[in-house]
């Protein structure tokens, strides 16, 4: 058994912050969200992982996560030139996955299952293939499955206007070799990408085995900006279990329930209240910061409040005491309120940025 997991594509619903770096090193609860899947993989048992990349981010995501020896993995990076769809990623691994059958996994993906029992099933049922749904409220925006009385999976639509359930493609799927041949069978879809529902939806039309079982527990997918913070949410309240500070903090600074700061960090005169985690080489003082934050190492908060959001490394927040709030604050950002009542807003933002002054 190998895995894929696919780390390129375009993040076109996550600019300006995949401007300059790839979504699924944008890290949730401070790890990079990418991350997360290789560890789920890895618990699963399986070590030998392909990852998909881009020659926009590819470098990035290699350097940031290696040779896969520290989550006891055999990483292998496969660039795919351009973002041509689930389905051409699949065909473009086919040398590195052999004859062997594999789970796929999209790298902007998280779900809290383990995959153990997944791949128990696609095994002890012989299927060519197993696909996860999960019901969502807004089907349109997925792939979704029609299923029959028997609960079995007849059909797979990409995006369809008049969806035929609510029972959304979670992005994590185990595959035999027959996909293979199934994705050889289709055509680019309108929007010009080889889609890997009509190659799921080929081996049902030809007879072969697929299974679908509905998620027990969450699924996020991390593409926008509120997946994203709600994944940071539900990872800080799971994962952080005790409070746990390197950092420095002084005696007028009170640290309240799950917080984690990490070594270098000074904290002076602020209230954080948890579940809270603050990298390492963070300066704070005079702030409040509230429960499901994630600051990345090198943060600089001065005279400023904020709670559920995510601040990327090297970010400068100073002078800001109206509340922030569902905020993500790219790398090195500095935001800045002078002391006195400002008359004047001066503003120097990327292309595809959004401020709301609330
Ligand atoms: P998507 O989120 O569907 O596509 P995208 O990354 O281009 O994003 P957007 O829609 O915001 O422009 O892709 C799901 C995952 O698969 C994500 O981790 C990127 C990856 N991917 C590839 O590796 N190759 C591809 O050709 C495509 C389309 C996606």
């Amino acid at each position: 058994m190998k895995a894929l997991i696919l780390s390129g594509g375009k993040g076109t619903r996550l600019r300006p912050i995949t401007y300059t770096g790839a979504k699924q090193l944008v890290p949730v609860a401070n790890k990079p969200i990418l991350w997360y899947g290789i560890e789920a993989i890895v618990a699963a048992g399986i070590t030998e992982i392909g990852i998909i990349i881009s020659p926009e981010t590819g470098d990035e995501v290699k350097n940031k996560t290696g040779d896969g020896s520290q989550f006891g993995a055999k990483i292998t990076y496969i660039l795919q030139d351009l973002p041509l769809g689930l389905a051409h990623a699949v065909k473009i691994a086919q040398p590195f996955l052999g004859d062997s059958p594999f789970v796929m996994y999209l790298g902007d993906n998280l779900i809290a299952d383990r995959l153990d029992g997944y791949l128990a099933t696609f095994k002890s049922e012989q299927l060519d293939a197993l696909i996860l749904l999960r019901q969502v409220s807004n089907p349109s925006a997925f792939g979704v499955a029609k299923v029959d009385e028997m609960g079995r999976v007849v059909q797979l639509v990409e995006k369809p206007k008049e969806p035929p359930s609510n029972l959304a493609l979670v992005g994590i799927y185990f595959f035999t070799t027959a996909i293979h041949e199934a994705i050889a069978s289709i055509k680019p879809s309108p929007r010009g990408e080889l889609e890997i529902t009509d190659a799921i939806d080929a081996l049902i039309q030809e007879g072969n085995p697929v299974g679908a079982r509905e998620l027990e527990d969450w699924w996020l997918d991390t593409g926008k900006k509120d997946d994203l913070l709600e994944a940071n949410r539900i990872l800080l309240d799971t994962r952080i279990k005790h409070k746990n500070v390197l950092g420095e903090i002084d005696s007028e600074s009170k640290v309240i329930g799950r917080v984690e700061i990490g070594a270098g960090s000074t904290v002076k005169n602020s209230t954080i209240r948890g579940p809270v985690i603050i990298g390492s080489n963070c300066q704070i003082e005079n702030c409040f910061i509230g429960p499901y934050s994630s600051i990345a190492d090198e943060v600089i908060l001065l005279d400023a409040d904020m709670e559920h959001s995510v601040l990327l490394k090297g970010a400068k927040v100073i002078g800001i005491h109206q509340r922030i709030v569902d905020s993500l604050i790219g790398q090195r950002v500095r935001l800045e309120v002078a002391p006195y009542r400002p008359k004047a807003l001066r503003f120097t933002i990327g292309d595809d940025s959004h401020i709301e002054l609330v």
